[in-house]
Formats: structure tokens, sequence, C-alpha cells
């Protein structure tokens, strides 16, 4: 599956985004060192607290399926608002934090809108992430 347009994926998994409260949808289109394709989009709740962020949503899904070993080659994160317009976003803490638990040394995490994409290793947005 290396031939997959993660940005294509991630745009098609954001249709699908539980948003009634931001009315921002963000969809992740994941690569695991397996070859496979996972996806997921946020899904919020009135308990704002509660919401779940696209890239977790994609992550606890490949490791439903592919185990405890799962590991991530490629992250690739995409959004629109609700104007139609999709700028570059990187994940937020708590997902750069998700992303590490799941990550080898070179997993790379892309993030795109309109005008382009950023690419990052995991350490250059998590510097010093918690570990025991
Ligand atoms: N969101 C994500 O899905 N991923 C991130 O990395 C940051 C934020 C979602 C959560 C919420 O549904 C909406 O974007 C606005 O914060």
């Amino acid at each position: 599956m290396d031939k997959v347009d993660l940005k294509t994926e991630a745009d098609k998994a954001l249709e699908n985004a539980y948003s009634p409260y931001s009315k921002f949808k963000v969809g992740a289109a994941i690569l695991t060192e397996a070859g496979n394709l996972y996806t997921g989009c946020n899904v919020e709740n009135v308990s704002y607290g509660l919401t779940i962020c696209a890239e977790r949503t994609a992550i606890t899904q490949a490791v439903a399926r592919e185990g405890p070993d799962m590991k991530l080659r490629e992250v690739l994160i995409a959004n629109r608002n609700e104007k139609g317009v999709s700028i570059p976003c990187s994940p937020c803490g708590a997902c750069r934090q998700f992303i590490a638990e799941f990550a080898t040394q070179n997993t790379r995490v892309r993030y795109a809108g309109k005008s382009g994409e950023v690419t990052k290793s995991v350490s250059d947005l998590l510097p010093d992430g918690f570990s025991f």
C-alpha cells in the first residue's frame, strides 16, 4: 500500500467528522510500518473535553487492527473550516504525545492545506516528550 495518497485519504476522512461545536473538520490518514492505511476524523461531544481528535481515532483503529506492536510510518493531517478554508494545522499536544507512543525514528508527520504542506519528525514536534 506504499503508493497510497495520504492527502486524498485524509481529505476523504474529514468528511465524516462529527464537529457540530467547532465546525472544524479534521481528517488523519496513517500508513503503518506493516504497510496498512487507517483513517480517522475528529468526534466532538457536547461535553467538550470528551472530544477525540482525528489523529487519535486513526491510531486507535490501527492498534485495534494490527495489535500492540503497530508502528507509524507516516501520518498526514488535513482539515477544513466552516468557510471551506484549509490551512496546514499542526497536531495538538495530546496528539503529539499519542503519535510519539507509536513512532520510530523514521516516522514522518505531515500536515496539509490548500497552500501547501509541512513535514516534521516526531522529535521536532515533541522534543522532551513524557516517558517514565
Ligand atoms: N482537532 C483534531 O482533530 N486534531 C488536532 O490535532 C487538533 C484539534 C479537532 C478537535 C476539535 O474537534 C476541533 O479540531 C477543534 O479544536
